[in-house]
């Protein structure tokens, strides 16, 4: 079986369902702190599949960690559980030093004491996948090159400088220790499941309840989209292939202006669900006070993970987005369970 942390967040989540819907798939073993961005309704298909267990849990709570890998002896651990929102980290980095960087250590330590204890074929086989983020090498000017795995690193908000330590620790394990460890950076994921908080579903969300879409600054910042089913695919492949203590870069080639996203999926709303008055949902964008330290664009560079491992990405930004605003259109119940009063609360300190 493969321990998964931060399964019932977005990424985690999807990767969860997606190994798991292939019928003859290994079980897996969910361990989630249920942040605000966790949501165990994206896990209810899988209530009664015996293939899942949960565990309500921090992992940087060391006697439950050692407890677990002890009794349930995983083959992998994938690590997704982190604090994720730049936004949330300016306002607070205190929880994103705690979990990103002290619980990954945790995490490492528990697993290395597990692995050493290990003896030949499962020694051998066991790994350690970190998922991390493009946004650790910092920002690119519109004439640079997309981000190779040798970029140095450059962080500039507490959520990137925290993926950062996370991602040095990860690689200091593996160099002295021999802890068979694999690292991904992925640039940004869209998708069902995405907590609204991020660009892509809040835009959807706050157009269809005739709300503002707040654009930060002039909204040319650039980010490289991937769909989130296209990072599931790559992270098995990397679990399955990767060469140990490598890091690989995800990414779908697909650089968009945020303004560009959101003119795209209001354009999509317009045609799959108008508006009531008739009037275009771009009417309903709004230019708001820029983030501070916004890096202007990020952009990767996946010939690695292509050359090495033939993984490539199935959707296209057009085909991505269209599948993503039509899954938030079908699925209102989810949405009205994610945006509680603490969601609330979170749009009025952000955009009042
Ligand atoms: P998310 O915020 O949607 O989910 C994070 C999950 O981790 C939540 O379920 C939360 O409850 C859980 N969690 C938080 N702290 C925890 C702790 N201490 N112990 C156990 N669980 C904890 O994030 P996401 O977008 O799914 O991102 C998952 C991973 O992928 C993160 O490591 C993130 O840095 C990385 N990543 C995200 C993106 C993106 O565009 N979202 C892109 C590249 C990499
Ligand atoms: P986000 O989804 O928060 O991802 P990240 O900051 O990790 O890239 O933001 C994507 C881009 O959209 C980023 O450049 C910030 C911008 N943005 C807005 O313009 N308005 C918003 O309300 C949000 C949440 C983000």
């Amino acid at each position: 079986m493969i321990l998964v942390t931060g399964g019932a967040g977005f990424i985690g989540g999807n990767f969860v369902l997606d190994w798991l819907s292939n019928s003859v798939a290994e079980p897996i073993l969910t361990l989630d702190k249920l942040t605000y961005a966790g949501n165990l309704a994206t896990l209810e298909p899988l209530k009664n599949d015996p293939r899942h267990v949960f565990v309500h849990g921090d992992i940087g709570d060391q006697i439950l960690v050692k407890r677990l890998l002890a009794e349930h002896r995983p083959r992998a651990i994938i690590n997704f559980a982190a604090e994720s929102h730049v936004d949330r980290s300016i306002h607070g980095p205190s929880d994103f030093v705690q979990t990103n960087i002290v619980g990954t250590f945790n995490l490492l330590e528990c697993a290395r004491e597990y692995w050493n204890g290990l003896d030949g074929h499962d020694k051998q086989q066991f790994r350690f996948h970190h998922v991390s983020t493009d946004e650790v090498y910092g920002s690119l000017s519109a004439s640079d090159p997309a981000f190779t795995e040798v970029k140095a690193y450059e962080p500039n908000s507490p959520y990137s400088a925290s993926k950062a330590a996370s991602d040095h620790l990860v690689r200091a394990w593996f160099h002295t220790y021999g802890f068979p460890v694999v690292t991904t950076n992925c640039s940004n994921n869209y998708g069902p499941y995405h907590f609204p908080e991020k660009l892509i579903p809040l835009v959807i969300l706050n157009a269809l309840n005739s709300k503002a879409l707040p654009i930060y600054g002039d909204g040319q910042q650039v980010r490289d989209w991937l769909y989130v089913g296209d990072h599931c695919s790559a992270i098995r492949e990397v679990l399955a292939k990767g060469r140990l203590g490598e890091t690989y870069n995800i990414g779908g080639w697909n650089e968009k202006a945020n303004l560009d996203v959101v003119n795209t999926i209001c354009a999509m709303l317009d045609d799959l669900k108008p508006r009531a008055d008739g009037k275009p949902y771009a009417d309903q964008i709004t230019f708001v006070k820029d983030r501070p330290g916004h890096d202007r664009r990020y952009a990767i560079d996946a010939s690695k993970v292509e050359r090495e491992l033939g993984w490539k990405p199935n959707e296209t930004f057009e085909t991505g987005i269209r599948k993503t605003v039509q899954w938030y259109l079908d699925n209102p119940q989810w949405v009205e369970g994610v945006v509680s009063g603490s969601y609330r609360e979170w749009l009025q300190k952000q955009y009042s």
